[in-house]
């Protein structure tokens, strides 16, 4: 081979080992990823990892990372700028205003859990700090697909007004209506419900908290589609809260959204499809999530930093396998979806179950109160790193 053929192969070697595909960097913990940009996470991931959420496997920690990720990113509309920028952060940004909203009750918990946080590491902007934290409870939570994330949201100036996220209290058209007017679509409004799949309720029975929405609620399985399309017999504590709708199994809270969206003919089906099908399930929240996580923000803008991101935990093959809880079975079954039946399963052996209630993580306790009095960030000591001020 001629001299100038072994240059021009050289060079040709060098073009390809350039390729965007190929390139990794390496960041100065060691780490690598495929973009240098994203090297900004890994300090933030190693804190949230040993800090935040400690030992938390799909407990309440991770459950109140996720949630929030929803309430900040319902704050956009497709037609009215006056919504809000979505994912960017107002929730925390503006707290002390945001969370006077009687349907973000609670999440003052995520803002006591986070806000440490977030104030150490100014590096991230705070839309970014919940999505990636909510990913990152993704990946603690057995059963779950790889989620993505995206860096580089811009921080809200202004906050999301009353009446951007849905109610447990609206029906299924005012729901879907809310959400398409965020660009999600009713398929994607079921999808993303599969997040209550690890979820429970604090604040809906004022008497008790960490209510689950289904008997494994560490662990994103189909079994809050199966126990949600049984018949309602009880309720975990009090009757007459809004929002809760009886439950097939004591130590359960039904939300009355769901038991609706597992009846409605708008998306009985799309629920149902989710039964027993833990790989549809999880593929199609993947999606969705990734959606919902850049709502409002210009994606053009933003690096792809998936690669940072622990890997997910398998859920074991058997525990895929759905089931009628012990105590239930398919006559139980409030069949709503018109076009399939419902997929027949087997019955949980043993004795009738109470299911037991979410451990409370502690560090959802703190200087921030329902009523969003001290929900203010710069309040915490580590930081005042972002006042609306220096926005
Ligand atoms: C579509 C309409 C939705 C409604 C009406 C709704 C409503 C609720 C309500 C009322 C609670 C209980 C809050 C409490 O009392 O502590 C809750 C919990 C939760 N929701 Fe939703 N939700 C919706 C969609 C979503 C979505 C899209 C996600 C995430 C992608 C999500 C994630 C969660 C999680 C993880 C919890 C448990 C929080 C915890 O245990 O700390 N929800 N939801």
């Amino acid at each position: 081979m001629s001299f100038k053929s072994l240059v021009v192969l050289a060079a040709l070697a060098t073009v390809l080992n350039a390729s965007p595909l190929e390139r990794r960097v390496t960041c100065a913990g060691g780490q690598t990823t495929s973009n240098e940009a994203c090297c900004v996470l890994f300090p933030v991931l190693d804190d949230i990892q040993a800090n935040m959420f400690g030992n938390d496997t799909c407990g309440d920690a991770s459950h109140t990372a996720l949630r929030v990720s929803f309430h900040d990113a319902m704050g956009f509309s497709l037609t009215d700028k006056s919504f809000g920028t979505g994912t960017d952060g107002s929730i925390f940004l503006f707290g002390d205003i945001e969370l006077t909203n009687p349907v973000n009750l609670g999440i003052a918990d995520a803002f006591n859990l986070e806000a440490p946080f977030i104030n150490a590491h100014p590096e991230i902007s705070v839309g970014d700090f919940i999505q990636f934290a909510a990913a990152v409870s993704l990946t603690k939570c057995p059963g779950t697909a790889q989620p993505t994330f995206m860096l580089g949201r811009v921080d809200a100036t202004f906050p999301a007004p009353n009446g951007t996220v849905p109610a447990p209290t609206d029906n299924v058209d005012v729901i879907l209506a809310r959400m398409g007017d965020t660009g999600l679509s009713p398929q994607e409004v079921i999808a993303l419900i599969a997040a209550h799949s690890i979820a429970g309720a604090d604040d809906i029975d004022p008497t008790l908290m960490g209510l689950p929405f289904d008997s494994t609620p560490s662990t994103f399985d189909t079994q809050f589609f199966v126990e949600t399309q049984l018949r309602g017999t009880v309720f975990p504590g009090t009757a007459g809260n809004a929002g809760e709708a009886m439950a097939p199994i004591k130590g359960e809270l039904r939300l009355l959204s769901d038991s609706n969206f597992a009846r409605d003919s708008a998306t009985s089906c799309f629920f149902q499809a989710n039964v027993n099908n833990q790989k549809l399930m999880a593929s199609n929240f993947q999606a969705a999530f990734a959606k919902m996580a850049v709502i409002g923000q210009d994606v053009s803008k933003m690096v792809d930093c998936s690669d940072v991101l622990p890997p997910v935990i398998p859920l074991p093959g058997s525990e895929a396998q759905a089931f009628f809880p012990s105590g239930t079975d398919q006559e139980d079954v409030e069949q709503a979806c018109a076009t399939a039946a419902f997929p027949s399963l087997p019955v949980l052996p043993g004795p009738l179950e109470t299911v037991p209630a979410i451990v409370q993580d502690p560090a959802t306790d703190g200087n921030c109160d329902d009523d969003g009095s001290g929900c203010v960030l710069s309040e915490f000591p580590a930081a005042a790193k972002r006042s609306v001020a220096e926005l």
